[in-house]
């Protein structure tokens, strides 16, 4: 049974992406943090929850701040990565493998930030943990996904693309049987997956277009995964090897489907929604002043990329 931390585990120790890279298609975020980590004084010490790949880490780098940075995460994470190397001014500090709401630093933080992680958490522990660690005067920063967005609607689609080819479709059983077919193993052939795309009025070359899509631009667990492709794909390129280890790789790749699957229904089972949102408002006025809740639009085409939510303490 995959525990929480276990789809996330897997993810980050397969060097994967995270939202806010390089080339983002999500630039409205990065802007953002460069804004908010502008503002942060030397001398400060910082706490990033749910730091996954360290990216946010690498960002705040840049800025040359003498501060001190812990970024915590539940997961196991890489953190021989180049993101949460030390520089001459930045001290980092990682704790892998630690659910925040137990976190048990007697550090205060004069800064807290997070992307994309509070929503998956117990909301009420973590939130009376981050205000209990915030230092008078201290700031919290939480990004969330919000329910609409562009995120959440391209998890939708992906899911139910999944669930498609999954249960409709058949394809690993599909897949199953045609590696045994190449590997004689089968006396009669199965149906073509073409003739079985046509059968449920699918368009074939889209759907081979999405798969180069994925091994193109996308190692990333928040865009589409193609799984025929990347399943044809993996066949082309295991022609020579033994049927067994074939095997293996697709079972392999079949657990992988499973993970992504799983980490997109957590992003659409915790993306805020209104009540959401005014629950996790409630609890942090509790201690804390609020002093944004907005959202994060995409330039190009006004679409929802996050929830900001920030506050300060007294
Ligand atoms: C959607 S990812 C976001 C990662 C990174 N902030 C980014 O934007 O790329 C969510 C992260 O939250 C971490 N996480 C989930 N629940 C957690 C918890 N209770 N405590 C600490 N980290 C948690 C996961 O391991 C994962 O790395």
């Amino acid at each position: 049974m995959m525990s929480k931390q276990d789809i996330w585990s897997s993810y980050w120790m397969s060097d994967n992406t995270a939202i806010v890279d390089t080339d983002s298609k999500f630039k409205e975020l990065l802007r953002y943090w460069e804004f908010k980590f502008n503002e942060v004084q030397d001398g400060h010490n910082l706490l990033e929850v749910g730091t996954g790949n360290g990216r946010l880490v690498e960002v705040f780098k840049q800025f040359a701040k003498n501060a001190n940075l812990t970024a915590v995460d539940g997961a196991k994470i890489d953190k021989e990565n180049d993101a949460f190397k030390s520089t001459a001014q930045t001290t980092v500090k990682v704790i892998a493998e630690q659910p925040i709401e137990t976190l048990s630093e007697n550090e205060n933080y004069d800064f807290i930030f997070s992307q994309f992680t509070i929503e998956y958490t117990d909301i009420e522990k973590t939130i009376s943990k981050l205000t209990s660690v915030l230092s008078p005067g201290g700031k919290l920063t939480l990004i969330c996904h919000e329910v609409g967005s562009i995120l959440y609607n391209s998890a939708q689609a992906e899911v139910n693309e999944i669930d498609w080819l999954k249960n409709e479709i058949n394809l690993f059983t599909y897949v199953h049987k045609q590696i045994e077919l190449k590997h004689q193993r089968l006396a009669s052939p199965s149906p073509s997956l073409y003739s079985e795309y046509k059968k449920h009025n699918r368009n074939y070359n889209d759907l081979i277009k999405k798969l180069h899509k994925y091994f193109e631009e996308t190692k990333s667990a928040f865009f589409a995964v193609n799984l025929v492709d990347v399943i044809y794909h993996t066949i082309e390129n295991m022609d020579h090897l033994p049927f067994e280890e074939v095997k293996q790789k697709i079972e392999e790749l079949e657990l992988q489907v499973n993970m992504h699957q799983a980490r997109l229904n957590a992003l659409l089972e915790n993306a805020l929604t209104t009540e959401k949102l005014t629950q996790i408002s409630d609890l942090i006025a509790t201690d804390l002043t609020i002093t944004k809740s907005d959202l994060i639009y995409r330039d190009e085409d006004g679409q929802i990329i996050a929830r900001v939510v920030e506050a300060s303490k007294a």
